[in-house]
């Protein structure tokens, strides 16, 4: 007999079909009625059991949790809220699910106690859907940069250069730390290690991704980037997969029109295919909001909030403009943020961000030409002398989702800033190639792929977003 998902079953018509579904047990109620999911939709199929010739013990063991085979008919049902049912002839429990050790219960969880057992919550809605989104998510980033010419290329994870500059690097050796070989300066001695030199992992693939750029004209990653930096936020994980278009021949304003797009496009898809899932977290946000303070609560229903950004122009404002709304806005002559601004200059933090997406411009924003000075050093130079052709795409409720830019595609400014901000330049003889040899204009950015599922799901903490999240003091699972 052919196997079933519950997703085929729920939108077959085919009634009087003999079938045969495996999944979990949710709930069984009144000795009778079994919900049943499998993964496939968030929906559960009822599974109505004939007890009177079922045995005892098998009736005792439909758990939650409990894995089990069904075989049955699939028949119209009368009951509320499906449309089909199966009508059992024959179960098999694969699995016994003890309620008595068994952490996850019908019942509601928080959050802190669904991080703490990873491992199971995925069998929970809000979970199962946060995941099906991601999954959905990740092949609309691949649907749209194939449709659109890119090609998929894989960045090393392990790496000799700091691409962002930051210093914020997990090593990686294989040394025995507790037994180090040193030189005559009394330094580690690297060149003992595997690789024969300090080795990181990446910050980013964007400088290799550039390589690949000059020659292959579109390309793109995503995979995991890793972050030593110890900031325990909501929007922050130590390491999270990003997702780094380059093209070569595009200025700053074709990246933020690709940036915009692409982030249209991938969100339209999720509205389009993950309808159930994203009606359930809709739903569960709209509970969540309940429990706010009303001045904090979201103007608009996660959907609708989705459909605003797909169907609306992001607001391109450069980093001058928006200091001096800033400057000039209640919160920072009331002195209600944490860092004030005084001055053009000033890094942007997210409050600051999040009052110009939430309260003054109510949409998504992108940022552009910052000061050079708390920009990276690839960042190509304005006619100024003093700003960079770089780009934050900022978003409702996240703040920074997208940081990108125009590359210096001029060596020598390129090399000056190097020399300027004390990088080795040696370590980025390759990566200097580019610009000796067929050197172009060219531009790309990075997005945070659980800031974009973060927004998507609505879900409020980063580490809900990601199977099993790191962040600093945790690496359980
Ligand atoms: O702004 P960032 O640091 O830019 C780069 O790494 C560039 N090399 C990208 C490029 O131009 N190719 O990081 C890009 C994005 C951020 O906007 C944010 O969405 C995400 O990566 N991000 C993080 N997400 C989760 N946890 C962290 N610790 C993150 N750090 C950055
Ligand atoms: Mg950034």
């Amino acid at each position: 007999m052919k196997k079933f998902t519950v997703a085929e079953l729920l939108s077959s018509t085919n009634y009087l079909t003999e079938v045969t579904l495996n999944g979990w047990v949710r709930t069984f109620r009144a000795n009778r009625f079994i919900a049943v999911n499998d993964g496939s939709t968030i929906n559960n199929i009822q599974c109505v059991v004939d007890f009177e010739n079922t045995d005892e013990n098998t009736l005792k063991r439909i758990t939650t949790g409990a894995a089990i085979t069904v075989k049955g008919t699939l028949v119209e049902s009368l009951g509320k809220g499906q449309n089909v049912e199966i009508q059992v002839s024959e179960i098999k429990i694969l699995g016994d699910s003890n309620p008595d050790e068994y952490p996850i219960q019908p019942k509601k969880h928080s959050l802190e106690f669904l991080r703490e057992n990873a491992h199971l919550r995925v069998r929970t809605n809000t979970f199962s859907a946060v995941m099906r989104v991601r999954s959905a998510l990740a092949f609309a980033v691949h649907k749209y940069f194939t449709e659109k010419g890119f090609y998929y290329f894989n960045a090393p994870i392990i790496t000799g250069s700091d691409a962002e500059g930051a210093g914020e690097m997990f090593g990686v050796s294989t040394l025995d730390q507790n037994n180090l070989p040193k030189n005559e300066d009394g330094k580690v001695d690297t060149t003992k290690d595997f690789f024969g030199k300090t080795t990181n992992l990446t910050v980013s693939g964007q400088l290799e991704a550039e390589t690949y750029a000059m020659a292959l004209g579109k390309v793109y990653t995503f995979g995991p980037t890793f972050r030593a930096e110890n900031s325990n936020t909501t929007r922050h994980l130590s390491e999270f997969w990003m997702i780094e278009p380059e093209v070569a021949f595009n200025n700053l304003d074709d990246n933020m029109d690709l940036s915009e797009d692409f982030i249209k496009s991938v969100i339209n898809y999720t509205l389009e295919n993950c309808k159930d899932d994203l009606a359930f977290l809709e739903n569960r946000l709209q509970q969540e909001e309940k429990t706010k303070p009303a001045k904090d609560r979201s103007e608009m229903l996660l959907i609708e909030k989705l459909n605003f950004v797909a169907n609306n122009n992001f607001k391109r404002v450069s980093y001058t403009e928006a200091i001096d709304i800033l400057r000039n806005c209640k919160p920072n002559k009331k002195k209600k943020f944490q860092y004030l601004i005084n001055e053009w200059g000033a890094d942007l933090q997210s409050e600051h961000e999040r009052y110009l997406v939430e309260k003054h411009f109510k949409c998504p924003v992108i940022l552009f030409d910052y000061p050079a000075n708390i920009k990276a050093f690839y960042m190509r130079l304005n006619e100024d002398g003093k700003t960079v052709r770089a780009m934050d795409v900022l978003f409702p409720g996240i703040g920074e989702i997208v940081g990108g830019s125009q590359r210096e595609e001029r060596l020598d400014v390129l090399k000056q800033k190097i020399a300027d901000l004390h990088i080795d330049e040696k370590e980025l003889w390759w990566y200097l190639d580019t610009r000796k040899f067929g050197t172009a204009v060219h531009s790309g950015f990075g997005l945070g792929f659980e800031r974009l599922v973060q927004f998507t799901t609505g879900m409020g903490n980063i580490r809900d977003v990601i199977p099993y999240p790191r962040y600093p003091q945790n690496a359980e699972f």
